[in-house]
């Protein structure tokens, strides 16, 4: 099915590792103009060069910090500048490290605030200008399930990502009328298959607390659809909130692709 995604121009956040991986590959085979902006610029660029020779009509990586307004401004900036147009954005950038909240300090509330709260609010605003002058625009933000219902050890993370659910449905509100849509997508857990996936900075190679593979067997035994995500499961929910052609009339809902873990109706 055609989306009509072909020579869009989209940016996608943390590009280079696990789900935003998926997202940017998914995006290349419909054929977009891919603006891959993380800090792992490394593994950015190998995702952006399978892009290329995947279908995307063009894909650039731009190093960018997106706790950091400035930057997230030069990186809009350079989308634009490249491509004419800023059509789609995908907030995807997350992090956390999971401890009960009795155990966590303020200067790990602080940086995961920043990572998935202020990154969305920076992106957001950065690329609303564009999409307001285009009449135009689609904004897709990658909350978690965490996000849905109490998950221990994920408190202050899971409060983020409802803070997100819950902006993206105010800019909704307030843009709608200027043919922006924003949505979110909340996965569950969701493993890449192969190490190669994830980029250094990914937080499943820097965390300290890993999910063995006895460990992923068990968690599968509890979804509904017995098994855990995989990064390609998120992409076709992505791909549908980005399209004004099956999507057009879809804004400020948040969907869980989370294998039934949360059911909220
Ligand atoms: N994987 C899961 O189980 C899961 C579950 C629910 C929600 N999510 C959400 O999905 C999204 C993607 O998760 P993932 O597992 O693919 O993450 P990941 O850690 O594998 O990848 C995140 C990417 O973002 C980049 N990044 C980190 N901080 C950055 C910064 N400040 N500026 C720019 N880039 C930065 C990293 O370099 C990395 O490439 C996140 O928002 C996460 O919260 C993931």
């Amino acid at each position: 099915m055609d989306l009509g995604l072909q020579g869009k121009s989209v940016i996608i956040t943390g590009g280079g590792s696990n789900i935003g991986r998926a997202i940017t590959l998914g995006f290349a085979r419909e054929g977009a103009n891919l603006t891959v902006a993380d800090i792992a610029v490394e593994q950015a660029e190998q995702v952006a060069e399978e892009a290329r020779k995947l279908g995307a009509s063009d894909a650039q990586v731009i190093q960018t910090d997106v706790t950091d307004f400035d930057a997230v401004g030069k990186m809009v900036e350079a989308a634009r500048k490249k491509y004419g147009r800023i059509d789609v954005l995908v907030n995807n950038v997350g992090w956390d490290r999971l401890m009960f909240f009795s155990k966590t300090t303020p200067d790990l509330w602080e940086r995961i605030i920043q990572i998935n709260f202020l990154s969305v609010l920076n992106c957001t605003k950065q690329v609303l200008d564009t999409m307001i002058e285009q009449k135009e625009g689609a904004i897709v933000s990658i909350s978690s399930d965490a996000s849905r219902q109490g998950e221990p050890t994920e408190a202050v993370y899971g409060g983020m990502k409802a803070a997100v659910n819950s902006f993206m449905k105010t800019v909704a509100r307030e843009n709608g009328r200027f043919g922006i849509r924003c949505n979110v997508v909340c996965p569950g857990i969701t493993v890449a298959e192969k190490p190669e996936e994830l980029s250094e900075q990914s937080m499943w190679k820097t965390r300290d607390v890993d999910f063995s593979e006895d460990q992923l067997e068990k968690i599968a035994k509890v979804m509904p659809l017995k098994k855990i995500g995989r990064p390609d499961d998120i992409v076709g929910a992505v791909l549908y909130f980005a399209s004004n052609k099956v999507a057009g009339h879809a804004t400020g809902q948040v969907l869980s692709v989370s294998g039934g873990y949360s059911m909220i109706g």
